[in-house]
């Protein structure tokens, strides 16, 4: 292993290997280039301390998520609402001519104490305190938020409902309340663009054939859905193939599709010494290529955003949950542009 350090970069090649650059300069920008939106998921409290941050997402990005601000669990933490952050973020977003996606409206893991506690068995009353939260939120983004993901993650892992969601347990039919959602809010702003949200479509596949079942019901009783989003948490273990062939299967229903949530783990072992050396940081390369490629393959009409989950490696929520060294995005610690990000840029068309 020689490694070779320019200023602060220290730049890994293996033995055996040619020398690659690891890191990339551009002419065009992500958003410059792309002709739909590219976005991240953004937290507040670095937009507000990290200057860098901010110039590298302006930069590169047209569109904002907030990885947790527009989640119930910070809107409706107590009985009181804080639009707070998440004011910030539509505040940003006016100033830096980007869009806000909403995430997300109804989320079984985003529901605060409070408010499950007091539902009980009531059916009646959790509705009308979901209609109320949609309705509210809604309201006071209307004309911000351009899109929304009104539900989030409902299927399980091995398809049907979620068991240890109290809205599939105590519903009569979960699948009617969701489009009831929807409509709430549809009705609410109808500009906004609505989205179902999930994971795992490419390794999953009886959950995937409960998402397609899921909206095929929700369209054929015509409550307003406009579109997927597949999150894409994926890994280099995960062959590019199946996620093509799932991608292309959900895409088959017809609505826009957005890749959510994207990231690409590369430390497949969690090893503690894993470092990206030159020829994996090509792989990962290799892989936001085809999936750009993929994305760019659909129909023109179903195209909508790419978002990927996190703006630096500095910054991703896979060092807690993954493992401490993982570099899963398109610009490194540095807010140097990888060669993932060259894969990306790439394949747009
Ligand atoms: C899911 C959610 C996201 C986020 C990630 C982990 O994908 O949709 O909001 O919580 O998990 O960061």
């Amino acid at each position: 292993m020689i490694y070779a350090c320019t200023g602060e970069e220290t730049i890994v090649f293996v033995e055996g290997e040619e020398p690659l650059e690891t890191i990339v300069e551009t002419d065009l920008t992500l958003k410059q280039k792309a002709k739909f939106k590219i976005g991240a998921a953004i937290k507040t409290s670095l937009l507000e301390s990290e200057p860098e941050y901010v110039n590298a997402l302006v930069e590169n990005y047209n569109q904002i998520t907030a990885e947790f601000e527009m989640k119930m669990e910070v809107l409706w933490g107590s009985p009181d609402y804080n639009f707070e952050p998440a004011d910030y973020i539509t505040d940003f977003a006016e100033t830096n001519n980007m869009d806000v996606h909403g995430h997300s409206l109804v989320w079984y893991r985003s529901f605060p104490a409070w408010f499950t506690l007091h539902q009980e068995n009531d059916t009646i009353a959790y509705e009308s305190k979901i209609k109320e939260f949609i309705t509210t939120v809604g309201n006071r983004y209307k004309g911000k938020v351009r899109s929304w993901d009104v539900v989030n993650e409902v299927i399980s892992d091995s398809g049907g409902l979620r068991d240890e969601e109290f809205i599939n347990a105590v519903f009569n039919d979960p699948i009617a309340f969701y489009g009831r959602c929807f409509q709430y809010a549809k009705d609410v702003d109808p500009d906004a663009l609505l989205f179902y949200n999930d994971y795992g479509i490419a390794n999953l596949p009886e959950k995937r054939a409960s998402i397609k079942s899921f909206i095929e019901r929700l369209l054929d009783e015509g409550y307003p859905i406009d579109g997927i989003g597949c999150q894409f948490h994926y890994s280099a273990s995960n062959s590019l193939e199946s996620i093509k062939t799932a991608f292309d299967d959900i895409a088959s229903l017809g609505l826009l599709m957005h890749i959510s949530e994207l990231d690409m783990k590369m430390n497949t072992s969690q090893s503690d010494n894993f470092i990206l050396t030159s020829a994996t940081a090509k792989r990962q390369g290799d892989i936001y290529e085809f999936i750009v490629n993929m994305y760019e393959d659909l129909p023109e009409n179903q195209k909508y955003a790419i978002t990927t989950w996190g703006v630096t490696d500095k910054y991703t929520w896979l060092t807690d949950f993954w493992h401490p060294k993982e570099y899963p995005l398109l610009l490194d610690s540095n807010y140097n542009k990888k060669l993932s990000y060259l894969g990306f840029l790439n394949s747009l068309r």
